[in-house]
């Protein structure tokens, strides 16, 4: 998404023409240069204040810059920075112990590493090693990220056409739909992997019945489902993981974005009654680290002592509520869990998101039609209001502009 420089400052425009220069061109880039983030605000080099509906794309779920996760993680690279898990380590023994308290069930085994798609690149490697079969089942609109592996279970044409050939057996079917799921699963079979979510795709739920269902199938053919939980993770849903909206046990789970407050980390955390891998089966040199770990115990403290996911729930539903009274044409559907919010458009969504960053307000897209918003869960409540209102002006004067009646 790039919209035409405004009126920068010489020196944001020296440093947006650097970035352009050298950087790899795999985004596309707002012109605006970010420099400090507090709470749900963001700044840019002149000093203007945003709005963010974005924490990053899912990051900053305990807010920018949390005071607590900073001196955290600034107490921590003081003592130690590098120690990998050919030792042990204090933070990470702490942030394991404290998060597989709050996975479901059995969910108590973990493999650290720095990314969501690492984590999902990590969870094909542990399916097929506890299964020994090959083939994983995935979901239209889905996205896991966009390494070899990850990319092969994203769905997107655009985003995999110039990288094939990709991982072979992996099947895309249509979300929450069952029979096509059974009829995809083979012999072959190792996992099932799906959002309950779909964020990227644009905001689509997983419906109880099929989830339910998807259990059932599994436990007959003996195949794992995995739940990849990276942007519907830690507390954004209104619960720790959206799962628990579900009641249903997976047996793996992937986790990375808010994990780590902005400190890259990712995990793959596995049921206890499959046992560990075994030593040299898989590895990453800054997996474990102390500095990630230290930010993950830190994010898991605040997630729980300023209440989040409680606070995300309540929020999100006075938010959707706001967010359905506004009566125009254009607005197809407002959808989402907790503090993640669809609204889906009769129109690309790339001019409304520009619109709202005009009026200073950071949304992201889902899908082609679909504004998604993932504000911190500490936004302030007048602040969601305030984004309602900007979108609905927005909305109005789109509407206007292309004549579809208000
Ligand atoms: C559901 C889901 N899985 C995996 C990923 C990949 O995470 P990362 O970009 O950190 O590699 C993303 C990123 O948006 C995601 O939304």
């Amino acid at each position: 998404m790039s919209e035409p420089a405004g009126n920068q400052s010489p020196v944001q425009m020296d440093l947006i023409a650097i970035e352009n220069r050298h950087s790899s061109g795999a985004y596309a880039k707002r012109p605006v240069v970010m420099v400090k983030g507090q709470g749900a605000s963001l700044w840019d080099a002149e000093g203007h204040r945003y709005i963010d509906c974005m924490s990053g794309l899912g990051v900053a779920n305990v807010g920018h810059n949390h005071p607590h996760l900073v001196a955290a993680v600034s107490t921590q690279l003081e003592r130690l920075m590098v120690c990998g898990e050919a030792f042990y380590n204090d933070q990470r023994a702490l942030f394991l112990k404290e998060l597989t308290a709050l996975t479901p069930g059995d969910l108590n085994r973990v493999f650290l590493c720095n990314s969501g798609a690492e984590a999902i690149e990590s969870a094909i490697k542990v399916a097929r090693f506890l299964t020994g079969r090959s083939e994983i089942v995935a979901f239209k609109r889905g996205y896991h990220g966009r390494t070899m592996g990850a990319l092969s279970l994203t769905w997107n044409p655009r985003y995999r056409a110039p990288f094939h050939p990709l991982l072979p057996g992996m099947i895309h079917v249509p979300f929450n739909n069952i029979e096509e799921l059974e009829r995809a699963m083979t012999g072959r079979t190792a996992a099932v992997v799906l959002e309950l979510i779909q964020g990227e795709g644009g905001i689509w739920l997983a419906d109880p019945d099929f989830l339910r269902q998807v259990r059932q199938l599994c436990d007959q053919r003996q195949v794992l489902l995995v739940v990849d939980e990276v942007q519907t993770g830690l507390g954004r849903t209104g619960k720790i993981f959206a799962i628990e909206h579900y009641g249903v046990q997976p047996d793996i789970m992937c986790l990375g974005k808010a994990l780590g407050g902005g400190i890259p980390i990712g995990a793959v955390i596995w049921r206890d009654k499959f046992g560990p891998l075994s030593p040299g089966s898989h590895g990453s040199t800054f997996g474990g680290n102390p500095i990630a770990c230290a930010a993950g115990l830190a994010v898991l403290q605040i997630l729980a002592a300023e209440r989040l996911p409680e606070r995300a729930a309540r929020l999100g539903r006075i938010f959707m509520d706001q967010l359905r009274s506004v009566k125009l044409p254009i607005i197809r559907e407002v959808r989402g869990m907790g503090l993640m919010v669809g609204v889906d458009l009769r129109l690309p969504v790339d001019r409304v998101i520009k619109a709202l960053m005009n009026e200073r307000i950071l949304a992201t897209y889902g899908g082609k039609t679909v504004l998604r918003l993932l504000p911190p869960l500490v936004i302030p409540e007048v602040e969601l209001s305030q984004v309602v209102a900007a979108i609905t002006q927005v909305l109005t004067d789109i509407s206007r502009e292309i004549g579809h009646a208000t």
